[in-house]
């Protein structure tokens, strides 16, 4: 089976059981400064496990495309990836347990077909924070599975999120099918590799405070989630997702290139293969990042430039990653059409990516030879110049020293990374850990000001200004719109005025839900090239501003306080950036 199939039929299949299909969201979260990426296909509705209803109803299912750097050295295996698609599922305080099963069920055996002899099921045990799973594995058992296929595991296997510090969470059980050829044993064990797990069903119960507790929720829902490269690889019978045909034509043209073959330099090749991958899909997205030394386009310049250090060391002379990002958007564009009208741009980064990296790399290899002749350790500040320098990633440092025989001491490094995002005035690597939307009462009060800000613009610069990104901490808001040229003093404070005005005004925020047509018509403004959902939720400011959005928002926009613009900036070409806060 192809993966474009397995995609096809998960999505018919929870189709035909009352859910609605929803687009996959950016990889870049929208209003959340707590993550860089969007990692599972629930980071994105978090708020509807909560009170928030969904415009499209109680059953949504997806494919989402994810990123996680958590995994980030891993990746060079058979099963590890930045960039991966998740099938998901979802209930939002409607089905439970024994639906969320028995469709599990059903997809996995009759729609895949996958024989029950091959299949395990796993339940949580219980600890002090929620009871043994014992009615879960019922359901499993009423369906045919055996005793011995039925375990039970503590919270390292069987529990998932809150995808941050805090919100939506609770037990899983989990699927697992037995890849190796040789008979599946009558008795489950986790530890025996020829089990992988394919998928898990989250049973939201709970919601985990800021104080650490798990509190149940009224609310009782399902987050289902699958992995597609793994699922294609087990339906295949491989055990090696970069054989299935979501990385082979890379792994071929990597081949190419290289005049170099996958069996000897698999490694290298994999890695590769997952970089470009994930790079194409940052620069593609709809919030999509260029590459930089901080935030998400630090994480795009470690994925750029790792691949190239890889392609350098299989003996390629002349970098040409547009090659790969070619393929990899003729392999994605059907279902992605975004990265084929981004095509020019995203070849256009990785070309300036690769020049930039080509002028430092030859000296930095030369500092690199230089510290590890005279010592068998790199230190914190030597790693740092490495990087502010010579703009190498940590792994590059890490995988050069490890191929040397020498240490590198990245506890130190991270100290002195972290004065630097400090000075730079971003979040850190503390954000890879992933989190939810936050909502606190700082970003929800920005969130509602730059609504205002997105309309104040539209009006004092008489343009059809149309958001192109927006990230708000709880300290700043941070607006990207089209524009063409750098906006003068006095606009700035017209622009801050009209929203203070508009403040003044005490005006209502109000939330009703449209099909999407509807908001459309009715005037209501969505962000540049975002997908919106066939019904959405629509934000108004009185009549003053219209926009679609997920919120949260202010009651009344007096709530605000006093708006300030503290920098306009260019963000690239022909889109400005506003950074503001309220005081
Ligand atoms: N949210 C769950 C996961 O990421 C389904 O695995």
């Amino acid at each position: 089976m192809k993966a474009k199939e397995l995609k096809k039929k998960y999505l018919d299949f929870f189709r035909s059981k009352g859910h609605a299909i929803i687009p996959s969201a950016p990889l870049i979260p929208e209003h959340d400064p707590s993550v860089l990426f969007t990692t599972a296909g629930m980071h994105p509705l978090v708020v509807f496990f909560l009170e928030q209803e969904h415009p499209l109803g109680k059953r949504v299912a997806n494919v989402q495309k994810c990123i996680r750097t958590g995994d980030i050295d891993e990746v060079g295996d058979a099963t590890h990836h930045t960039f991966f698609e998740m099938l998901g599922n979802w209930s939002f305080g409607d089905y439970f347990k024994k639906e969320a099963i028995e469709m599990t069920f059903e997809f996995l055996t009759k729609v895949l077909g996958l024989p029950l002899s091959h299949l395990a099921f796993t339940c949580f045990a219980g600890d002090k924070d929620a009871p043994k799973d014992e009615e879960s594995a019922k359901f499993w058992r009423n369906l045919g599975a055996p005793e011995g296929r039925v375990a039970f595991l503590g919270k390292e296997d069987n529990w998932w999120g809150p995808a941050g510090e805090t919100g939506p969470c609770g037990p899983s059980t989990e699927m697992y099918y037995w890849t190796s050829k040789d008979m599946p044993p009558e008795k489950f064990d986790v530890n025996d590799k020829r089990w992988v797990e394919i998928g898990n069903d989250v049973i939201i119960e709970y919601e985990k405070t800021k104080s650490g507790n798990f509190k149940p929720l009224t609310k009782k829902s399902i987050d289902f989630g699958g992995g597609v490269e793994r699922t294609i690889a087990v339906l295949n019978g491989l055990d090696d997702n970069y054989l299935t045909d979501l990385f082979l034509p890379i792994i071929k043209e990597i081949e190419k290139i290289t005049k170099k073959k996958y069996e000897e330099y698999t490694k290298q090749m994999r890695i590769i293969a997952d970089h470009m991958r994930a790079s194409v899909f940052i620069l593609g997205d709809e919030r999509g990042a260029v590459p930089s030394n901080v935030d998400q386009g630090y994480i795009l310049r470690r994925f750029i430039r790792r691949a190239i250090r890889h392609l350098k060391s299989l003996g390629v002379k002349d970098i040409n990653t547009s090659l790969f990002a070619e393929k990899i958007i003729s392999m994605y564009k059907e279902e992605y059409p975004l990265l084929e009208e981004k095509q020019n741009f995203i070849l256009d980064e990785l070309h300036k990516e690769e020049q930039k990296f080509m002028k430092t790399l030859e000296n930095g290899l030369r500092k690199f030879e230089t510290m590890t002749a005279i010592s068998e350790r790199i230190n914190g500040k030597d790693a740092f110049l490495l990087f502010q320098s010579y703009g190498f990633p940590i792994e590059m440092t890490r995988e050069l020293a490890e191929e040397k025989g020498v240490i590198v001491d990245e506890a130190l490094f991270a100290v002195e990374f972290e004065k630097h995002q400090q000075l730079s005035r971003v979040g850190a690597e503390k954000k890879f850990k992933g989190g939810l939307s936050d909502a606190s009462e700082e970003t929800t009060k920005l969130h509602t000001a730059t609504h205002l800000l997105n309309e104040a613009l539209r009006r004092i610069l008489k343009e059809d200004i149309r958001q192109r990104g927006s990230n708000i901490t709880a300290e700043r808001l941070r607006f990207d719109f089209n524009f063409y040229r750098k906006l003068t003093s006095e606009e700035l404070k017209a622009v801050e005025d009209e929203v203070n005005r508009v403040i003044q005004l005490q005006l209502d925020v109000e939330r009703k839900e449209m099909l999407l047509d509807d908001a459309l018509k009715s005037g209501a403004h969505g962000e540049f090239g975002a997908k919106y959902p066939a019904k959405v939720s629509v934000y108004s400011v009185s009549d003053y501003s219209k926009e679609i959005c997920m919120g949260p928002h202010v009651k009344n926009v007096s709530e605000l306080g006093t708006f300030k613009i503290i920098k306009e900036e260019s963000s690239s070409a022909g889109i400005r950036r506003i950074k503001a806060v309220l005081k």
